[in-house]
């Protein structure tokens, strides 16, 4: 009698991939990160803020675009103004530093090659330095002078998920907590926001029961050669990453763009093979949003929205609806996001594609 076992299956704990095991525990790690951010608050870290000028936020990939949307929210209640960069191109151009400038990097792994020594020289001309990293005792976490984490324990698969999700909820809690330091916050805002955040969790759980019907979606699109992913505002990261995550797992073209920015170029490639993302919450950017869906229909592209639950006139407009439950408008992106995970999953299984080790990708990169 043998028993057969295989680790890896073990660890999947049940999924058929670590990427979808990770997109099925964001409800867990949001909450982790809300939690472990409360409790290992360093007050000094936030007096740096509240004296600094200038933030540059850098970081490579998925992190880049948690990054983005980071961007939004620092200005937004810290009130310092963002630049954010790829990693590899703050290294090699002539930044402004001095010593009321702070570099946050973001990295998963924190051993990422253009992040770590991007803020190494940054630290080196007199910037302060922050990590957010997800590996406790990794390199980045070392060579910062302070360091923020996400707790989402090793995540596997290649294409980051569950990492993004706590980045952007660790980058909302920087922002407010500085806001609040600073006094440009309210105690009203805060608590608002802040309640609201106690509900993601369960929101996002909400979304993670939409498997089937995404998966349904993704069988009618897959074997589309290009998607278009766009989005306004603190969504138009989002967008960004649901193309990455298409890119990076199916091997489908696809672009991410300011809907606002459709009209100077992506526009001429829409026609009726063209499925385009449209990342539509009911928030304050809803009614542009709205505008660049139709220009898309009209064009005829197959319209796949991501919208807010009640919003009736969206399905008339588009051609697939997938429904996120209604939340502020600064916490969209993590909500708008989950279904963009799915779908990207769900098409590449369904192409037979290897999603938690993707051709010609690395988890970690070490070289520049
Ligand atoms: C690689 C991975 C991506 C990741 C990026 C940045 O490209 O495949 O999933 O977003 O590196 O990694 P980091 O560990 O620095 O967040």
């Amino acid at each position: 009698f043998r028993v057969s076992w295989d680790v890896s299956v073990a660890e999947k704990a049940g999924y058929k991939h670590f990427m979808q095991k990770e997109i099925h525990e964001q409800p867990r790690t949001v909450a982790d990160t809300i939690t472990g951010f409360s409790s290992s608050k360093d007050e000094k870290l936030f007096e740096m803020l509240k004296d600094t000028d200038r933030l540059y936020i850098i970081a490579c990939g998925t992190s880049y675009h948690a990054a983005l949307v980071g961007k939004f929210w620092i200005e937004k209640f810290a009130k310092i103004p963002v630049e954010v960069d790829y990693a590899s191109e703050f290294r090699y151009r002539d930044r402004i530093i001095d010593d009321k400038t702070a570099v946050l990097g973001i990295s998963q792994s924190g051993e990422t090659a253009d992040t770590r020594f991007a803020l190494l020289d940054a630290k080196e001309e007199g910037a302060k330095t922050i990590g957010l990293v997800n590996v406790v005792g990794s390199s980045l976490s070392r060579e910062a002078d302070y360091v923020l984490y996400t707790y989402c324990g090793p995540e596997i698969g290649v294409a980051a998920t569950k990492t993004f999700t706590a980045q952007l909820v660790a980058l909302l809690l920087l922002a407010l907590e500085t806001g609040i330091k600073k006094g440009t916050t309210t105690y009203t805002d805060y608590e608002k926001i802040h309640e609201e955040l106690l509900h993601l969790p369960s929101k996002i759980e909400q979304l993670l029961q939409k498997d089937e019907e995404i998966k349904e979606i993704a069988y009618r699109y897959m074997n589309a050669s290009d998607f278009l992913f766009l989005g306004r505002n603190i969504n138009y990261p989002i967008a960004l990453e649901g193309a990455l995550k298409l890119k990076e797992i199916s091997y489908i073209h696809a672009e991410g763009y300011p809907a606002g920015e459709m009209k100077h170029g992506p526009i001429a490639l829409i026609d009726e093979k063209m499925p385009v993302v449209c990342v539509i919450p009911q928030d304050r950017n809803y009614e542009k949003m709205l505008s660049n869906l139709q220009e898309v229909k009209a064009r005829k592209g197959k319209v796949i929205s991501v919208a807010t639950e009640g919003d009736r006139q969206i399905k008339e407009l588009s051609d697939e609806v997938i429904y996120i439950p209604k939340t502020s408008d600064y916490l969209y992106p993590a909500l708008t996001v989950v279904p963009l995970q799915m779908l990207s999953y769900h098409i590449a299984t369904l192409l037979g594609k290897d999603v938690d080790q993707p051709r010609n990708l690395a988890k970690t990169v070490t070289v520049e």
